[in-house]
Parts: C-alpha cells; structure tokens; sequence
C-alpha cells in the first residue's frame, strides 16, 4: 500500500546543520527531507511531503489540514513538543495517525524537555537516532496504516 506521509517540521527545525551537533547532528534540514524521501522509497512508501515553521499558528493550521491531504503524519514540533497546548488540539483533530520524532534523546536532556505535550496522541514516539529516527517513523507509520 502506498500513503501520503506529511512530515511537519516545527520552530528552529530550519536551523539544523547549525544547531548543536551533538544533539541534532549536522544535516542540514534539506538534507534530512532527502533522507526521508529515500527511506519512503524504500518503504514503499509514496513520497512524503514537507512543511516547516517558526510560528506557532501555522503549526496549527497544518494540522488542521492534513487529514485532508496526508493519511499520516510525522511531527517534530522542536520546541513546542515541550509546552504547546495549541498544538496538541490542533493534532488531535487531524484525524490521520502520528508518529512524534525528535532528533535528540529529549528523555535524558534538561528536565523541560522530557515533557511531549503531543506524546499521548501519536501511535508511536522515536528519540535519539538523528535522521535514522524518521526512518523508524515512516516503518511506525506504514504498520499502523497495514493494521
Ligand atoms: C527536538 C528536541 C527539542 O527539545 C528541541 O527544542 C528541538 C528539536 C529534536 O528533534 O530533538 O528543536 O525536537
């Protein structure tokens, strides 16, 4: 089966290959949207597509349309993860399952960032392997769409 995987990218994501290394790698977020396009491809998955932003309501308003254009989503809300409630409604009225991907280990990181105001709503969470980390979303994703 081949679905529409959208891979929403949140504040600062844009920033990457200039961010801290030893948390985010040195991919530049291009870089890290080919990767994903290839694992899709190797997958089978149809090629996913791509949003990011710096401003919070946009985040929303994504999400408020992308039950209507994907049949599943990856998110990486950056730092948003961490407080947005916002964000966290406008998920869970997308109606297409999620999976939540963060570059770096949030778990073991400041006390702040262990909290995923998002974590609940998505069938899966994968943390701390950089860009491979969107390839076992993208897997995550494609068994739930299969069940
Ligand atoms: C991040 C982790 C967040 O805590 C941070 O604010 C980010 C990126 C990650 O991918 O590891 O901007 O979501």
């Amino acid at each position: 089966m081949r679905s529409r995987v959208q891979v929403l990218h949140g504040v600062n994501l844009d920033m990457l290959g200039r961010r801290e290394g030893e948390h985010y790698g040195t991919l530049t977020l291009m870089e890290v949207e080919l990767a994903v396009k290839r694992f899709a491809g190797e997958l089978g998955l149809v090629e996913p597509f791509f949003f990011q932003t710096n401003h919070e309501g946009e985040y929303c308003e994504a999400l408020h349309s992308a039950g209507e254009m994907a049949d599943a989503l990856i998110v990486n809300p950056g730092a948003w993860t961490h407080y947005s409630w916002a964000i966290r409604d406008a998920l869970a009225l997308a109606g297409v399952p999620a999976v939540e991907v963060h570059l770096s280990t949030v778990s073991q990181r400041e006390q702040w960032r262990r909290l995923s105001v998002v974590r609940d709503l998505c069938v899966g969470t994968v943390e701390g392997k950089g860009v491979e980390g969107y390839r076992e979303g993208l897997a995550l994703l494609k068994a739930e769409l299969e069940r």
